[in-house]
């Protein structure tokens, strides 16, 4: 009886024994890679390039947000501003700042400032910020208060316990439509009922299945 398996085949055995650790390895790379603080945990609080101040420019001098994080409100990601945002004022204020050199460098080149990302999701996950504005989400709930950081620091932890958490009861953390940008006001001290307010149309329905956030 011819063999039904040829001869090569005895060595598939050898073979997993040799790879399936370096797969392994791989694997546990990967995921080590992925779910490494720096997607996740809250704290991440790189150093940028430029020492720019969102408690000065935010806090202080009561900047909104979307001055600079202009499609925040039109696109699933929220803009870093380019240089020529900064230079609307940074071309008269503070000209011979050190501190500046970079941005005007940025500015003299046409090459943008290479800032570091912060918050970053895993790519198997969607996250879109327009329908959380519109449903009266504010940035401070998921960012924290960003007016008072010098340096931006990851608040929470962007898990998808977290995600969760607020998709199952929304409201606790609702606001007025015209103060998502707001970061001092503060749902747990203000009395504000989302579902006595007319600028709301309709109920609110956070996915909470699978493929409302893996898509
Ligand atoms: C003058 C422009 C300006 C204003 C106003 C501003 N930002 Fe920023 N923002 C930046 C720049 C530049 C960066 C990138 C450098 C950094 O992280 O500090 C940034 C970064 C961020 C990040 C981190 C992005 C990432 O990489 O994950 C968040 C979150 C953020 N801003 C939220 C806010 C909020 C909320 C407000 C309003 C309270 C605000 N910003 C106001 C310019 C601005
Ligand atoms: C419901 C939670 C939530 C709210 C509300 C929210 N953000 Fe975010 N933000 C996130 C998440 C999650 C990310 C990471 C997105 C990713 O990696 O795809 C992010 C990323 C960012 C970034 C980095 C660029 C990007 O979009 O990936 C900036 C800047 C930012 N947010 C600014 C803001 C500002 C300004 C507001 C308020 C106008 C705001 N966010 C409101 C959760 C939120
Ligand atoms: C609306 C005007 C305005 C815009 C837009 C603006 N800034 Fe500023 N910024 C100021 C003012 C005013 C000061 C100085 C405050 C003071 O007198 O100390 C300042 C100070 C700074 C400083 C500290 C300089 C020093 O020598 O202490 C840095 C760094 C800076 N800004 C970076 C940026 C960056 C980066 C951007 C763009 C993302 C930006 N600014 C956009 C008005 C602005
Ligand atoms: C603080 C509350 C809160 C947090 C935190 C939050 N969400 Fe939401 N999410 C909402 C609300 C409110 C809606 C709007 C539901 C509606 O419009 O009916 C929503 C809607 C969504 C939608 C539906 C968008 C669409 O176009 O259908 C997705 C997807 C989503 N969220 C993903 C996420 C992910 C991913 C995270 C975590 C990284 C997250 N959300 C964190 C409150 C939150
Ligand atoms: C509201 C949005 C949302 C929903 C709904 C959701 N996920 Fe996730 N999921 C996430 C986010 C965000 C991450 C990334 C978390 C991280 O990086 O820590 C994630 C990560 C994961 C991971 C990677 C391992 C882990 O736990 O971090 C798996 C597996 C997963 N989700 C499966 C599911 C399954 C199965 C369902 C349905 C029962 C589901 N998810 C529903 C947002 C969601």
């Amino acid at each position: 009886m011819p063999a039904i398996f040829p001869r090569w085949t005895n060595n598939i055995p050898l073979a997993i024994a040799i790879l399936a650790p370096i797969f392994g390895a791989g694997l546990v790379g990967g995921v080590w890679y992925y779910f490494s603080p720096k997607f996740t945990d809250a704290g991440y609080r790189p150093i940028q390039p430029v020492a720019f101040s969102h408690k000065l420019h935010a806090g202080d001098m009561g900047m909104d947000c979307r001055y600079c994080h202009n499609t925040v409100e039109r696109a699933a990601h929220a803009a870093i501003p380019p240089t020529q945002t900064c230079m609307n004022c940074h071309s008269q204020v503070k000209t011979d700042s050190p501190k500046l050199a970079p941005i005007r460098e940025s500015y003299e080149s046409g090459k943008s400032v290479p800032w570091i990302r912060v918050h970053q999701l895993p790519d198997y996950a969607f996250f879109d910020h327009r329908p959380h504005l519109a449903a009266g989400v504010g940035c401070v709930s998921c960012h924290g208060r960003i007016d008072q950081m010098t340096v931006v620091q990851m608040d929470q932890p962007l898990s998808m316990s977290w995600c969760l958490d607020c998709h199952r009861n929304p409201e606790p953390n609702l606001r007025p439509l015209d103060q998502i940008t707001n970061m001092g006001w503060d749902p747990a001290t203000e009395d504000y009922d989302p579902k006595a307010d007319p600028a709301r149309k309709r109920a609110l329905t956070p996915p909470e299945h699978c493929s409302g956030c893996h898509r």
